[in-house]
């Protein structure tokens, strides 16, 4: 479907005067009624609501205001307001596709200067989100995807590997250090046929840690008061685009290599195929090398850190649940039974496991929230007016706890929350861990495959013993992870 809203701006700048991300539109602007949204109490003159927030922590202080305030709030921040939704209703209203789209702003617009009009980060009106769409959504197919499993396999067994030796040395496992090596090398591989050679490292790649430095600094610009960022980010800036610089080699290494191997990787139909090879079914038309070395930035780190995140999420909860886990196991077991890999179908028939990696994603959902903007003037829920342009960021971790939807105890992992019959009795739109629309995930599939198949051998292998005095805590990094997570592992009787 072609996404037709355009900026109410009219602005194509990356950033606009004040130094904000484009996209940008204060809610004073767009929300007429807003004094009918609830703020927190004790707000700062010129401040604003700073009283008891955590620059580092703003999806997690947002949380707490979610809590207080109820389904939708607002919190202001130097002279600019956000108008956060956080109720199923509200978000069930924002879900609709003719009234609402994608809107590119706060975290995501900071990406623009390095993924530019990259899929994640294109505006809905950039005549480069539907052409790259049409050529990439292939890349995607059951096809594709059973094209990719062997790949994945591959990565998997270098974890286990890996895993094997921490294992026999007694020595924890950095479960978000490794979850992060298994996942850059799988969307590597099998997007670019490119080896990082994580595994081979004790410190995480270099692309890693620029990507890093890259999302952190895309969140920090958020929570920085806008005249005082450039005093403020002076340090971080410098860095920020050192960070960028590398990124950007990297990815032109990856394409020159490609191009030098003849253009194709040996006819293997990858991602980085198609964006070299592939024109428009229609128009004929295909993606400028400018516009490519976004893809590819794009889908690097959009195609691992979520997936990492996931992983990790849960391998925490299976390690606290150990019926889940012997559950699951036993699914393993049945399925693909006691040894040998399984096939590409196997992995969707794990259906107990999936329901455990969905409860992960709806507790921690790892890209926490979207923001959807009005295509025209319209009210949300019947209640409150929104101009054209006006946007609201859905807060999915709160959505999916709201009691509405979830019941009182929402706080509670429970993979039977996904049985199918408590899917059905529930309302539609109460569980986005991957988006919404046009503009959703493009990678689901992908990232629900890789993240099945490596929790499934990892539980066919290992036991999973959780560090008794560890309490989760999310780092937040416009992502979200698990920090300091680690888990010794035992070797399960019987194993191969
Ligand atoms: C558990 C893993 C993942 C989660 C939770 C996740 C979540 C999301 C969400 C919430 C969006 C929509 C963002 C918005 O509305 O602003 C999105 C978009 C996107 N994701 Fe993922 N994602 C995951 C894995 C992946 C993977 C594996 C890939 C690539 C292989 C990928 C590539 C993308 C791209 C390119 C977009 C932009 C799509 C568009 O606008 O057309 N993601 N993802």
């Amino acid at each position: 479907m072609a996404q037709t809203t355009r900026p109410a701006t009219g602005n194509t700048n990356t950033t606009g005067p004040t130094g904000l991300a484009k996209g940008f539109r204060s809610a004073e602007q767009g929300w007429p009624e807003l004094h009918r949204i609830p703020h927190p109490p004790r707000r700062v003159p010129l401040l604003g609501d700073v009283l008891g927030v955590n620059v580092r922590t703003p999806l997690q202080d947002s949380m707490r205001m979610a809590d207080r305030l109820g389904p939708i709030f607002r919190r202001k921040a130097f002279g600019k307001e956000f108008v956060f939704v956080s109720g199923a209703d509200l978000a069930a209203d924002l879900a609709d596709e003719s009234r609402f789209a994608k809107h590119v702003g706060l975290g995501v617009a900071n990406l623009r200067p390095v993924a530019g009009d990259g899929l994640f980060t294109a505006y809905n009106h950039e005549p480069n989100w539907q052409l790259a769409h049409d050529i990439l959504a292939p890349g995607f197919s059951r096809d594709a995807m059973a094209g990719y499993h062997p790949l994945m396999l591959d990565v998997a067994r270098q974890l286990t590997a890996r895993w094997d030796e921490r294992e026999a040395a007694g020595d924890a496992v950095d479960v978000p250090g490794d979850m992060t090596k298994l996942t850059l090398e799988t969307i590597a591989r099998t997007g670019f046929g490119h080896d990082f050679g994580s595994f081979e490292r004790a410190a995480p790649h270099p692309f890693v840690t620029a990507m890093v430095g890259t999302l952190s600094f895309a969140q920090r610009r958020n929570v920085v008061p806008p005249l005082l960022g450039p005093l403020l980010l002076r340090g971080a800036d410098r860095r920020n685009d050192a960070d960028m610089a590398y990124l950007n080699r990297t990815v032109d290494e990856v394409v020159a290599a490609r191009r030098a191997a003849g253009g194709s990787g040996g006819g293997q139909g990858d991602l980085l195929d198609r964006m070299l090879e592939v024109a428009h079914p229609d128009t004929g038309e295909r993606l400028s090398a400018e516009n490519i070395r976004r893809q590819v930035i794009t889908f690097l780190v959009a195609g691992h850190e979520t997936t990492s995140g996931a992983l990790s999420f849960a391998l925490h909860y299976l390690s606290l649940h150990p019926d889940v886990l012997a559950r699951a196991r036993a699914e393993v077991d049945e399925v693909w039974g006691a040894d040998g890999e399984p096939a590409y179908e196997q992995v969707a028939k794990l259906r107990y496991l999936r329901r455990v990696l969905d409860e992960s994603l709806r507790l921690w959902p790892t890209a926490p929230g979207f923001a959807r903007e009005a295509r025209e003037d319209t009210t949300l829920g019947g209640v409150h007016p929104m101009r054209r342009g006006a946007w609201a960021l859905v807060l999915a971790t709160m959505l999916h706890r709201d009691p509405a939807a979830w019941g009182e105890n929402a706080a509670e992992f429970d993979p039977d929350r996904f049985a199918p019959s408590a899917v059905r009795a529930r309302p539609a739109h109460v569980f986005k861990p991957f988006g919404t629309g046009a503009r959703a995930c493009i990678g689901r599939q992908f990232a629900l495959h890789e993240a099945t198949l490596v929790l499934g051998l990892l539980l066919r292998r290992y036991d999973l013993h959780a560090d008794p005095g560890y309490r989760l805590r999310i780092a937040e990094r416009l992502t979200l992870m698990p920090d300091g997570l680690t888990l010794r592992l035992g070797r399960r009787a019987g194993a191969a």
